[in-house]
């Protein structure tokens, strides 16, 4: 076998923001025909390393070479000139255009004589389809998306420029498992025309599943590289990553009460919301997690947003405690101890440019009152706690939301509701872009949360997640709850069969 040859090839990379070393000597090098994987803890550099590469931010020193010859990128269209697309971490999708056009954004096709935005609809359409999106209208604005359509557009735009070089920063955090197989079918296509990928997940099973090589990164630094993607073990790389090993993430789940007692905290009956889910019931008691299970769109989220008060229910109840919620009034949810980790973090839940301590301490200021003054040692106090047991980084508070790194900007959506001592806790999607180590330690918070008494209401598009987190599981499909079962008594492949009958 000849060596591949190395298209790009990074020495010595450094970068540093005000109090932080984010890329510290990194070097990279990545061969055409390959998927490297970039692996690392939340804030370990990878989001920087890629911006660097794909010439959206300047390093502060080191090489890059393209095919052997030096490069500097001053502006992202400088490394698209060249074949080196970029999928971002933070979608850059302009919201208010059509998907069409924010495809073609700046590289509309040549038209032959006939209506250039024909032209662009139709293309746009053909790539789409190869990535298995019937359900996206090239003409649809983009915010009014969901955000695994808003992935997969952005997967689509990247594809049309035909790179050599295709750089993807966790393209499947918001995908369920139909859409990442899809997107690992049109990455082994352009991986045999001998594109090159540089992957980002920290979903370590599809390191296996699609990866060649891995680097893995930790604090700025690179601490082993181009390892056999297919035969290190996952033990070696978690190791690797985080300093320490992470045998099974999950706390002991405790021995179900032989007469269940324990007090409902959620109870819905007959909820039905047109056009999302119906005549859903079920039960939330005190100390117990629930899982719910479904495909993205299987109306998970929908129905928590309802539950909450953020949307009308066409049909049924909601109680809490005991009393009728009156529906729509996300006020009167808080109030009576509803808390709701929502799943699309920038724009629900997070204040982008206020400080993490802001961010934390916000819904629950009133814990912090007395005598209408805000006990404002005791509320940084006890936001640094549950900030430290979700190992924030970095750990000052007051650091602005938007320079944390994706993972700890989820962090704080979680700590935010951790700290807030609700009587029932709903969280979508918890883990989306959090690292394993950072994920177990999420985990043993979640179970002390419930072995304290509260209810918690848990969605997962991994249903490893759900099935190793939860208690009782709901299976969702098609707005209907169509199963369930104790966690013990299910297993993964079960729980596939399941949400996925009926599907094609
Ligand atoms: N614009 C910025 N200003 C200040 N600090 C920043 C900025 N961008 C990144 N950082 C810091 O640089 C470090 C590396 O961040 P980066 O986003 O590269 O991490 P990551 O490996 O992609 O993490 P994640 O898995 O959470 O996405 C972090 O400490 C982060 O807070
Ligand atoms: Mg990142």
């Amino acid at each position: 076998m000849t060596a591949a040859p190395a298209l790009l090839q990074a020495r010595s990379l450094s970068k540093s923001f005000p109090g932080v070393q984010a890329l510290a000597n990194v070097s990279i090098t990545v061969a055409s025909g390959e998927v490297h994987c970039l692996l690392g803890q939340n804030g370990a550099g990878k989001s920087t390393l890629i911006k660097v590469l794909a010439g959206a931010q300047p390093p502060d020193s080191g090489e890059l070479l393209w095919r052997g010859e030096l490069v500097a990128f001053k502006h992202p269209t400088a490394a698209l000139a060249r074949g080196i697309a970029t999928i971002y971490q933070e979608l850059d999708l302009i919201g208010g255009l059509s998907v069409a056009d924010n495809i073609f954004l700046g590289h509309e096709p040549q038209s032959l004589g006939f209506s250039m935005r024909r032209t662009i609809r139709d293309e746009a359409r053909a790539l789409l389809d190869r990535l298995g999106c019937a359900d996206i209208d090239a003409g649809s604005i983009v915010e009014m998306l969901s955000a695994a359509q808003q992935q997969l557009v952005s997967v689509a735009r990247a594809l049309s420029y035909d790179a050599r070089l295709l750089i993807m920063d966790e393209p499947t955090a918001v995908l369920d498992r139909a859409e990442t197989e899809t997107l690992f079918r049109v990455i082994r296509e352009l991986v045999a025309g001998g594109v090159a990928i540089v992957y980002i997940s920290h979903r370590l099973d599809e390191i296996r599943e699609i990866g060649s090589v891995v680097t893995v990164l930790k604090d700025g630094r690179s601490v082993a590289e181009r390892l056999p993607a297919q035969s290190t073990p996952t033990s070696a790389l978690v190791q690797l990553m985080t300093g320490r090993s992470v045998e099974y993430p999950f706390p002991p789940r405790p021995a179900p009460p032989a007469v269940d007692t324990r007090p409902k905290v959620l109870e819905v009956s007959g909820l039905s919301r047109s056009g999302a889910f119906a005549d859903v019931s079920f039960a939330v008691r005190a100390g117990e997690i629930v899982g719910l299970a479904g495909l993205v769109g299987s109306g998970r989220s929908e129905l928590l947003e309802t539950i909450y008060g953020a949307a009308r229910a066409s049909a049924g109840s909601v109680r809490m405690g005991g009393q009728t919620l009156p529906g729509g009034s996300t006020e009167t949810a808080v109030a009576r101890g509803m808390g709701l980790a929502p799943e699309e973090r920038k724009r629900q839940a997070l204040l982008l440019d206020d400080s993490v301590f802001h961010n934390v301490s916000l819904p629950s200021l009133d814990r912090f009152a007395r005598a209408g003054l805000i006990d404002a040692r005791r509320e940084l106090a006890a936001a640094a706690e549950v900030l430290g047991s979700l190992d924030v980084r970095p750990a000052d508070p007051e650091r602005i939301v938007r320079e944390l790194s994706g993972g700890n900007q989820q962090k704080v959506v979680v700590a935010r509701w951790l700290l807030r001592n609700c009587a029932l806790l709903m969280l979508d999607e918890p883990t989306r872009g959090v690292d394993v180590g950072a994920r177990a330690d999420l985990y043993a918070l979640v179970r002390a949360l419930a072995a304290d008494g509260i209810g918690i209401l848990l969605v997962s598009s991994e249903i490893p997640e759900v099935l190793g987190l939860a208690d009782r599981v709901l299976v969702l499909r098609e707005g209907r709850v169509i199963h369930e079962a104790a966690a013990a008594e299910l297993d993964e492949a079960r729980v596939l069969d399941l949400i996925m009958a009926g599907q094609a």
